[in-house]
């Protein structure tokens, strides 16, 4: 597992700052290609914050994750269980420049951009992380599962934003159940709607919290 509380060279940025020198980043060759940085969407603070890999050509293009077909399927599945994805979800990936015609991200590329995923992850505060497909699991959990194996298992950990335990669920990355198109008990689709389901209904548990404390 990745320690998420230590201490960034961008510890003394605010998220705006950090979003700024995000978009000027020339740390490794990603940057030499990209049309726009994919810093990530989505409201700071929010209490869930959704991991994929890294952005893709519409991504590169208009500057936002998830917005090309796998973006359609994340829209539809956080639609499903009732969660607005503008307004309940903080999307982010590992790395924030596309990677050439969409290959996995170098472990290089993903040092050179996590310093940045960690202080975004301490700026917005989730209290639940939802983490797309296997580059993102090895990344955030270390974990040498599979995705097949991890998904749907919750992991916690001790952070420093909150007293709270932050509660990681690692699922199937949307262009993998686009690849699946199965709908049937078992499938990639089914289970991940599962997933969908946990986090939704781990949402719920914090709001009704809230709610209380009013
Ligand atoms: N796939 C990802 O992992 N991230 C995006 O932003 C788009 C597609």
């Amino acid at each position: 597992m990745i320690d998420i509380n230590i201490k960034t060279d961008y510890d003394s940025l605010d998220y705006p700052s950090l979003k700024e020198v995000c978009q000027s980043c020339t740390k490794c060759e990603l940057s030499q290609n990209r049309t726009h940085v994919v810093v990530g969407s989505g409201p700071v603070p929010c209490n869930l914050m959704v991991i994929g890999e890294g952005p893709g050509e519409q991504e590169d293009m208009k500057g936002l994750p998830f917005v090309g077909r796998s973006g359609q399927l994340l829209t539809k599945m956080l639609d499903s269980v009732g969660i607005d994805r503008e307004k309940e979800a903080f999307i982010a990936n590992i790395v924030k420049c596309r990677p050439p015609q969409n290959r996995n991200p170098l472990p290089s590329e993903i040092e050179a951009c996590k310093p940045y995923l960690i202080r975004q992850i301490q700026l917005i505060k989730p209290k639940i992380i939802m983490l797309l497909g296997s580059p993102s699991l090895k990344t955030i959990l270390e974990d040498q599962l599979t995705i097949t194996r991890a998904r749907g298992k919750w992991v916690t950990a001790k952070v420093s934003y909150m007293p709270e335990l932050l509660y990681i669920i690692p699922t199937f990355h949307p262009s993998y159940l686009l690849r699946n198109a199965s709908k049937e008990k078992g499938s990639p689709k089914w289970l991940a709607w599962n997933d969908m389901k946990e986090v939704k209904a781990a949402l719920s548990f914090y709001d009704t919290e809230v709610l209380e404390q009013v």
